[in-house]
């Protein structure tokens, strides 16, 4: 997209500091996420990703720094605010887990049963179309233990979606699955995100998800204690000049 058109900020970091007993993970952290977009953040373990993420929404406090989403300072709601927009928000963990007790259908209900005062019959109705959207209509009555490793993730998005939240965060969607489903997710995050407008950050660090799904992406970096790339992620794999980025896209072994 030309930058005459770019779509506006729907989550800006500025500054954002992350530190636990005084110990930094990392600093001076800033970007923003547009609407629509694919957003990808990566780099090795240890680095921050996930940390980065319980900031972004809100789980934890910044040393320092701000970050607004959706137009809100997140890290100064409270109460009813906070909660608001926190609905507009739907994460699947690392984790991931689903309640092993529940069907999947009853899995996707449980954000509806929290947040709002749908009866039954619509939340199941929901529940259905939130499945149907990630392939998995034909299990919604399965439960977790029934179903394959993609198809718990695929549920997982799907419950995420339940509120139909315009921002959708997923820490590393694919981990644990093999080629062939891992870009089938990617193909449905892509579908999601043109079909449905939804905004995308993702935590990966599967260089061919990556270049498949992302729009743009930052990379942190653990020795850095921050960031150490953000852009284009097919143009950082052919133009970055910082050997750790370089060596990551490229997956050269760094001398
Ligand atoms: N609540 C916490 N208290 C103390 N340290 C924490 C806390 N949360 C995260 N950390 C530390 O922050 C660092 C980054 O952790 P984080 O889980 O964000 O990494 P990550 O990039 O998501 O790694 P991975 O790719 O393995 O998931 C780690 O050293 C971790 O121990
Ligand atoms: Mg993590």
């Amino acid at each position: 997209m030309p930058a005459s058109q770019e779509a506006e900020a729907v989550i800006r970091v500025r500054d954002l500091a992350a530190r636990f007993d005084g110990r930094t993970v990392f600093e001076h952290v800033s970007f923003d996420v547009r609407r629509g977009e694919v957003f990808v953040i990566l780099g090795g373990s240890g680095c921050g990703k996930s940390t980065l993420l319980k900031h972004i929404i809100g789980l934890y406090q910044p040393a320092e720094g701000s970050i607004e989403v959706l137009g809100e300072r997140i890290e100064a709601l409270e109460g009813a605010a906070r909660q608001a927009l926190l609905r507009r928000i739907g994460v699947m963990w690392q984790s991931g887990a689903l309640f092993g007790s529940s069907t999947l259908a009853e899995n996707v209900e449980v954000p509806l049963e929290e947040h709002t005062g749908l009866p039954a019959e619509a939340r199941a109705l929901v529940a259905r179309v939130k499945l149907g959207l990630v392939g998995l209509s034909d299990a919604a009555l399965r439960l977790p233990a029934e179903i394959s490793g993609g198809m718990a993730k695929r549920a997982g998005i799907a419950r995420a979606m339940a509120l139909d939240p315009p921002i959708l965060f997923l820490d590393e969607p694919s981990a644990g699955l093999d080629p062939i489903t891992s870009a089938g997710l990617d193909a449905l995050i892509t579908q999601l995100a043109r079909d449905l407008g939804t905004t995308f950050v993702v935590v990966t660090h599967e260089l061919q998800s990556i270049l498949a799904i992302g729009d743009r992406c930052i990379m942190l970096d653990k020795e850095a204690k921050g960031m150490i790339a953000e852009g284009d992620p097919r143009r950082l794999r052919d133009e970055s000049q910082n050997p750790v980025v370089r060596a990551f896209f490229r997956r050269e072994v760094m001398a």
